[in-house]
C-alpha cells in the first residue's frame, strides 16, 4: 500500500470558505489524501483565500512567499491557491509568485483531482471556471467519518444584489440555490455522522429559492420546516440575510419552528439612508427597522447580530451619527464592523473616499457602543438558564465549552459533561468573551 500524501489547507474569511475547505479535503481524499495540521509534513498546501477586504490577496503573497524554503526542502510539494483570491486574480497569481503549481476558484474545486493530478505531471493547473454543472453533484458522496456536533451546509451561493462596495457578486458569481433534496440528504448525513446543529449557509441564504421535490422552488423556510423533521437534529441555523428577503414565512418560522434557533445575523451597513442608497443597498434605515420589529414580535428574545461599514465614501459625520443612532435603536448581540476597504472594479471604488484617520475613529466609536450593547445582553443572561450544546474542553481542566440557543459561549466545570452534549445550564456570571454556568438538567 503507497503511503497517503498529505494535505495543508490554510482557510481564511467566511464560514462558506470553511465548509469548501472540508469538500476541498473530501475531493482530494479520492487522490489519497489525509489532512495534516502542519505545512511542514504537507505534500500539498493549499490556501483558501477571502477577497472581501484590501490587503487580502497582499496576505496571500506574503504567506506564498514563506513557503519557499519548504518547496526547495521538498521539490514535489505542490502548492494551491484556492478561494474569492483565486477568481479574482487567476493566472496572476502564477505570474507573481511561480512557486504556484495550481490556482481554483470556489465554483470549481470539483475539479480539483484533476488540477492536482495535472500539478504532479509538473504542468501548472488552473480552473476558475463558473462551469455549469454543479460542484456539489459531483461531490455528492462524502466519506462515512465521524464528526464533530456542529456543521455548515452551504445551501445557497452567489449574489445579485451588487452592493456598490462587494467583490461577492464578481467572485462567487451569481446566486444559486441547490435543490432541496440535496440539502436534505446533505443534512441527513451529517446528523448520522454525529451532527446535531447545522448551520445553513449562503451569501444571500434567505434568497434561497431551491427546487422542490415534486417541482416548484421552495423558500428558506419551507427547507427549515423540512429540517426541522430530521430526528437527531436539535439546532438550525443560517446566515447570512439580506433585509429585503426577510420574508413572512421565514420570519413566522423564528416564531414557530422548534429547532430554529433565537439568533438572526441581518447586516444592514449604514443607518444613513443616504449612504444607503449610494451603496444601492435598495432599502432604507427605517424599512430595516420595521423588518426588526416584525421579527421581534415573533420571537421576542430573538438575538440579533449586524454587520457595519464605516467610512464608506461621501460618509459624511451626520451620516454616521445615523448609524449610531440606528445601532441604540436595535440593541445587538453582536456586530462585525470594518473600515470601508476599496475594492477595485466595484462602484464605489471610483467614488472620493473618506480619510483613513476619520475611518478609524468613527470604527472605534461604533466598536465603544456595539461592546456596551454586546456587554448588556450579554450580563442579562445572567440568572437565566439556558440550553447549551456543548462542543469541546476548555481551557481549564475538567472544563467543557459550547454554545447557548443564542450563540453565546457557554463554559461549565463539570467533568461528567460530554462534548456533543446539550443540557440546561443555569448562567452565573459573565466574562469578556463568555458566560460561565452550571448544569441544572440534562
Ligand atoms: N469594505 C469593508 N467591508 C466590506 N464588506 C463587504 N465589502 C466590504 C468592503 N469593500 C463587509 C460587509 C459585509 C461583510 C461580509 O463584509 O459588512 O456584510
Ligand atoms: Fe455583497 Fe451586498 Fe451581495 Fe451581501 S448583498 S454579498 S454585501 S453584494
Amino acid at each position: 500500500m503507497t503511503e497517503a500524501k498529505k494535505l495543508y489547507i490554510k482557510t481564511y474569511g467566511c464560514q462558506m470558505n470553511v465548509y469548501d475547505s472540508e469538500r476541498m479535503a473530501e475531493a482530494l481524499g479520492g487522490s489519497g489524501y489525509v489532512e495534516t495540521q502542519s505545512p511542514d509534513d504537507a505534500d500539498m498546501i493549499l490556501l483558501n483565500t477571502c477577497h472581501i477586504r484590501e490587503k487580502a490577496a497582499e496576505k496571500v503573497y506574503s504567506e506564498l512567499g514563506r513557503f519557499r524554503t519548504l518547496k526547495q526542502d521538498k521539490p514535489d510539494l505542490k502548492i494551491g491557491v484556492a478561494g474569492c483570491v483565486a477568481q479574482a486574480e487567476g493566472e496572476e497569481i502564477m505570474r507573481r509568485q511561480p512557486l504556484v503549481d495550481l490556482v481554483v476558484g470556489p465554483q470549481s474545486y470539483h475539479r480539483l483531482p484533476q488540477l492536482e493530478a495535472k500539478a504532479r505531471e509538473g504542468k501548472k493547473a488552473l480552473d476558475t471556471d463558473f462551469p455549469v454543472d454543479d460542484k456539489f453533484d459531483t461531490l455528492r458522496h462524502r466519506p462515512k467519518a465521524k464528526r464533530g456536533p456542529t456543521a455548515f451546509l452551504t445551501v445557497q451561493e452567489g449574489c445579485d444584489k451588487f452592493c456598490a462596495f462587494c467583490v461577492v457578486p464578481y467572485t462567487r458569481g451569481a446566486e444559486v440555490s441547490r435543490p432541496a433534496t440535496r440539502i436534505v440528504e446533505e443534512a441527513q448525513d451529517l446528523v448520522e455522522r454525529g451532527v446535531r446543529e447545522i448551520t445553513l449557509l449562503g451569501q444571500n441564504v434567505n434568497a434561497y429559492h431551491g427546487a422542490g421535490p415534486n417541482g416548484g422552488d421552495w423558500s428558506l423556510a419551507r427547507l427549515i420546516w423540512a429540517l426541522n423533521d430530521i430526528d437527531g437534529l436539535e439546532r438550525i441555523r443560517f446566515t447570512t440575510s439580506h433585509p429585503n428577503d426577510m420574508s413572512d414565512d421565514l420570519i413566522a418560522a423564528h416564531g414557530e419552528c422548534e429547532k430554529l434557533m433565537p439568533y438572526l445575523h441581518l447586516p444592514v451597513q449604514s443607518g444613513s439612508d443616504h449612504i444607503l442608497k449610494r451603496m444601492n443597498r435598495s432599502h432604507t434605515a427605517e424599512s430595516y427597522l420595521r423588518v426588526i420589529e416584525k421579527i421581534r414580535a415573533a420571537r421576542p428574545d430573538i438575538l440579533l447580530s449586524g454587520d457595519f461599514i464605516v467610512g464608506f465614501p461621501e460618509e459624511s459625520e451626520a451620516d454616521f451619527q445615523a448609524t449610531l443612532d440606528l445601532i441604540e435603536e436595535v440593541e445587538y448581540g453582536y456586530a462585525y464592523s470594518f473600515k470601508y476597504s476599496t475594492r477595485p472594479g466595484t462602484p464605489a471604488a471610483e467614488r472620493a473616499q473618506v480619510d483613513e484617520d476619520v475611518k478609524s475613529e468613527r470604527l472605534q466609536r461604533l466598536q465603544a457602543l456595539i461592546t456596551r450593547q454586546q456587554r448588556k445582553i450579554q450580563d442579562a443572561m445572567v440568572g437565566r438558564t439556558v440550553k447549551v450544546l456543548f462542543e469541546k474542553p476548555g481551557r481549564l481542566p475538567g472544563q467543557m465549552v459550547g454554545k447557548s440557543d443564542y450563540l453565546h459561549a457557554v463554559h461549565v466545570t463539570d467533568s461528567s459533561v460530554q462534548a456533543a452534549e446539550i443540557a440546561s445550564v443555569e448562567i452565573i456570571e459573565s466574562g469578556t468573551n463568555s458566560l460561565g454556568g452550571r448544569i441544572v438538567a440534562r
